[in-house]
C-alpha cells in the first residue's frame, strides 16, 4: 500500500502534542524544559511529529514561492521581494534577480546566524554557482564599502550592531576574497539592492517572479524537501519545524 504524506500527516490524532523548542535557542539551557517536556510524555501527550495545525499546510510538492507564500515571515519576504524588484526595475541581469531574491532566504524561516552560508546552502542544488556564490558571499561584503560604486558601510548595521562593531577575522578575510573574485559585481550589486527600508503599504506579488524563478530555479518534480538533494532536510525542516526528530 502506498502512504502519501497526506495519509502521514496525522499520525497522532486525537493526541496532545508538545513543541520542544530547537536546540539552538536554547544552548547551554540546565534541561529543566527538557525534563518538564519529558515528564508528561504518556498515552495520550507525545511530541509534534507532523503538519503543526497551527501553521498553513504546504501542498505535497512545494515550490520556492509556495515557502514564500506559507512559511516565510513577512519581513524577511518583503525584504527579499524588494530586493528583487530593485534588482529588476534597474535592468540588472537575472542572475543577480535571483541572488536578490534568495540572499536573507534562511531568515525566512530556518536561521538568522549566519545566514548567507545558510541560504546558499539552501539554494545551490537549485541556482547557477554564481548565484549561490553571491547569496553566500553578500553576509561578508555588506560590511565592506567600496565608494566606487557608492557602496558604503550600511547605516543600518550602525544601528543594528553599534558604531564600533568590528566584523570577525573570518568575515574580514571572506570580505576580501570576495572582493578579488570574478563574481564581485554580482554580489556588490545585490549588497546595492540590499537595502532596509520599507514603505508601509506597499507591497510586491512574489508571482511577479514566477517566469525569472522558472528560467533560473531548477524546481525538483518530487517538490523541495522530497528529492533527496544535500539540502532537501532543511526545507523539510521548514515544513516541519516543530518536529521533535
Ligand atoms: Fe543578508
Ligand atoms: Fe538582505
Amino acid at each position: 500500500m502506498t502512504q502519501s504524506r497526506d495519509k502521514g500527516a496525522y499520525p497522532q490524532a486525537g493526541k496532545r502534542r508538545m513543541i520542544a523548542p530547537q536546540p539552538v535557542t536554547m544552548v547551554c539551557n540546565d534541561g529543566a524544559l527538557e525534563r518538564e517536556l519529558l515528564a508528561q510524555m504518556g498515552p495520550d501527550t507525545v511530541f509534534m511529529m507532523g503538519d503543526n495545525p497551527a501553521l498553513p499546510r504546504m501542498p505535497e510538492r512545494p515550490t520556492l514561492l509556495d515557502f514564500f507564500h506559507l512559511r516565510f515571515g513577512a519581513i524577511t519576504v518583503n525584504h527579499l521581494l524588494q530586493s528583487a524588484k530593485l534588482a529588476l526595475d534597474a535592468g540588472h541581469n537575472e542572475t543577480i534577480v535571483m541572488a536578490c531574491l534568495l540572499h536573507d532566504i534562511s531568515n525566512g524561516a530556518l536561521i538568522r546566524t549566519d545566514h548567507g552560508y545558510w541560504s546558499a546552502q539552501l539554494v545551490r542544488p537549485y541556482v547557477s554557482e554564481e548565484v549561490a556564490w553571491a547569496v553566500e558571499k553578500h553576509q561578508a561584503l555588506r560590511f565592506l564599502p567600496d565608494e566606487s560604486v557608492g557602496y558604503g558601510y550600511p547605516e543600518a548595521y550602525v544601528k543594528y550592531f553599534g558604531e564600533d562593531y568590528v566584523p570577525p577575522p573570518h568575515i574580514q578575510r571572506e570580505m576580501h576574497e570576495a572582493r578579488k573574485h570574478r563574481w564581485y559585481m554580482t554580489c556588490r550589486i545585490l549588497t546595492l539592492n540590499d537595502v532596509y527600508s520599507f514603505q508601509e503599504g506597499v507591497t510586491i506579488d512574489p508571482e511577479l517572479f514566477t517566469d525569472i524563478i522558472g528560467r533560473n530555479f531548477k524546481q525538483p518534480v518530487e517538490g523541495l524537501g522530497f528529492d533527496g538533494s544535500p539540502s532537501a532536510h532543511m526545507w523539510r525542516t521548514m515544513i516541519w519545524p516543530d518536529n521533535f526528530l
